[in-house]
């Protein structure tokens, strides 16, 4: 009896051991399985966390970096407006535009395509298919051969650049005004002849502009091509000039030398004649008036197409660009 209950007990214990086990063992699965999906729990906060984080500092990085991009167009805009504005001017011609067949085809004239003829503010038609040049003129306005000179070119309906000094120009408006109606083109030659690469940024800015301000004072004309005297400019005249094409030549009649005869001009335009020259010369010397007329008849007859700097760019499909050396 005793041991009967001994066994009872013992019974008894063991089932009660045995619970405890059991329950221990499901308490420490059900601890695993805590432990377990917790960690599960954090690792996917910390992921999702993490996510949102790189989404914040790009979306950061992107509004950080939008006003440069946004500042970037009004920057180009105002420099192809400069070109843009200056084909407007009254003896500039502007190309009939091209259909554009290809919308994403860059807005710049290549000039490798085959370009279209040309009609003029003043009624002309130019084809780029035959021969063009310009013929140029610096230093003036003369009182004495200017006018001559617009009178030749007149009478065989051609066209020049005249790249007028200020401190002349102030005091010949009419002669302005007479190179205009005749359907030439004013260019600057600044207000002093002066080294522009000599001068501070704001002294040749000054030597161009006051120009400016004399030939549109005169003749209504925005002047937007410049002429550095002596053809001499550098890095920083380009940068304090970037708002006008500077404008050179390839073909130089010294005609200013002592004892250049009207031959030698003559001579030197129709042996180096070609489409899309620039001719040098200067229309404040007596032998350059006198060669005129026979340079003019002689590019005439050999079919020449004598026009102004802005057509002569404008033929070639190329866009006169501020700040840019050209020729
Ligand atoms: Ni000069």
């Amino acid at each position: 009896m005793k041991l009967d209950k001994h066994n009872d007990y013992y019974d008894s214990y063991e089932r009660r051991s045995a619970y405890r086990y059991r329950q221990n063992k499901r308490r420490k699965r059900a601890r695993n399985q805590f432990i377990v999906i917790a960690t599960v729990c954090v690792i996917l906060a910390i992921a999702v966390i993490t996510g949102i984080c790189l989404a914040v500092a790009g979306s950061n990085s992107a509004s950080v970096a939008t006003p440069d991009t946004a500042a970037t167009p009004p920057n180009s805009t105002d420099l192809t407006t400069v070109p843009v504005t200056t084909t407007a001017s009254p003896t500039t011609t502007v190309a009939p535009t091209k259909p554009n067949t290809e919308p994403n085809e860059s807005p710049e004239v290549n000039p490798t395509s085959p370009l279209e003829p040309i009609v003029t503010a003043d009624g002309r038609t130019l084809d780029p298919n035959k021969p063009f040049l310009a013929l140029t003129f610096d230093d003036g306005p003369s009182t004495e051969y200017t006018e001559k000179v617009l009178k030749i070119l007149q009478k065989y309906n051609a066209r020049a650049t005249f790249f007028v000094v200020g401190s002349r120009a102030e005091n010949n408006p009419d002669i302005l005004k007479d190179i205009v109606n005749a359907g030439c083109q004013i260019g600057n030659h600044t207000m002093a002849h002066s080294d522009l690469t000599d001068q501070s940024s704001s002294a040749a800015l000054a030597a161009v502009e006051d120009v400016n301000d004399i030939i549109y004072d005169a003749t209504g004309v925005n002047c937007h091509i410049v002429r550095p005297p002596y053809g001499s400019f550098d890095d920083s005249v380009c940068s304090t000039l970037s708002a006008y094409p500077l404008i050179l030549w390839d073909v130089d009649t010294n005609d200013w030398r002592t004892g250049r005869t009207k031959s030698d001009i003559v001579d030197c335009v129709m042996d180096n004649a070609h489409t899309a020259a620039v001719v040098l010369m200067h229309d404040i010397h007596k032998v350059t008036m006198d060669s005129v007329e026979d340079i003019v008849k002689g590019l005439t007859e050999k079919g020449y197409q004598l026009v102004t700097i802005d057509e002569v760019y404008a033929l070639q499909g190329i866009e006169l660009l501020g700040g840019t050396v050209h020729n």
